[in-house]
């Protein structure tokens, strides 16, 4: 069902690997979520799959989400990169990621960890630097190197693109909101989509046409149907919203239908273990209470 495209490694990861088959990747690995998963997939001419984006490190804003999931009786979770990053938990991050997700893609933040980053502001690269000195250490590191070291920069389905910034640009490029005025930008990226797109890296959740609207969750009623033209989904952010929502977002996709999801969690928390790392500037913080 997968394909994967431009991988930094040369083979399958485990966890594209898993993708490929629903019967070897259930979702929850306790009780009975993967039997009743596999049960649904029968049921459904499509599976119900949750898609989230940019954790950027934040473990109780992930924790929320993955449990706001498992109430939705959703057969796969796909990842859209930036695992890492800014936040205080970075390897409890991907070790959750690697526990659920189905599929998950190489974003800017988890390449500046594994390489120099690039093109990152000063507290940024402050962070990307503590972030890389976490996972060198501890038990397990040299595993979740190994994970975000085959973590692929595409994912390609007949209907659905996923990436983590653009068509054009899986890892860098922004696709923001105010990018429906710039007509060349967006036929470009949307010329390289075969139908849907589902992306984040911008932190904010939308639906952009190919007629050049962007629609946010609230304007649509938080659901939408990806039906008569193509369409960029970006699925927003669970751990560093960026859309004046301190609340995480991500999207559930079942057949044509996209539905946004917002789930509180405890920013408190998430806020005061930043202010407890010196390498972790305040705003990183204070920037999570106002989701900008
Ligand atoms: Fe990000």
């Amino acid at each position: 069902m997968l394909s994967r495209v431009d991988s930094r490694s040369s083979g399958f990861s485990n966890v594209a690997a898993s993708a490929v088959s629903f019967s070897d990747g259930p979702l929850f690995k306790s009780g009975c979520g993967p039997l009743l998963s596999q049960v649904s997939q029968l049921v459904r001419s499509s599976p119900l799959r949750a898609i989230f984006s940019d954790i950027h490190g934040n473990l109780d804003a992930l924790e929320a989400v993955l449990a706001d999931i498992k109430e939705q009786k959703i057969d796969e979770i796909y990842c859209l990169g930036d695992i890492v990053g800014y936040g205080p938990n970075p390897r409890e991050c991907i070790d959750r990621v690697r526990e659920h997700c189905t599929a998950s893609l190489l974003g800017n933040h988890d390449q500046g960890a594994l390489f120099d980053p690039e093109g990152f502001n000063a507290g940024a690269e402050r962070a990307i630097f503590w972030t890389r000195s976490v996972l060198e250490t501890g038990p397990g590191s040299e595993d979740r190197w190994e994970f975000l070291g085959d973590l692929p920069r595409v994912i390609k389905e007949p209907d659905h693109l996923f990436v983590h910034g653009s068509a054009r640009n899986p890892l860098n490029e922004y696709v923001f909101p105010e990018d429906i005025y710039n007509q060349r930008k967006m036929e470009r990226i949307f010329s390289l989509v075969e139908k849907n797109c589902f992306q984040g890296h911008t932190h904010i959740p939308g639906v952009f046409t190919e007629d050049m609207n962007f629609l946010t969750p609230e304007e649509v009623d938080f659901e939408y149907q990806l039906v008569n033209q193509k369409h960029l989904v970006n699925v927003g952010s669970v751990g560093q919203p960026r859309n004046g929502v301190p609340q995480s977002s991500y999207v559930i996709l079942d057949g044509d239908t996209v539905r946004f999801r917002r789930v509180d969690y405890d920013v408190d928390a998430t806020a005061n273990k930043i202010y407890a790392i010196p390498e972790l500037d305040n705003f990183l913080g204070d920037r999570l209470r106002d989701g900008r």
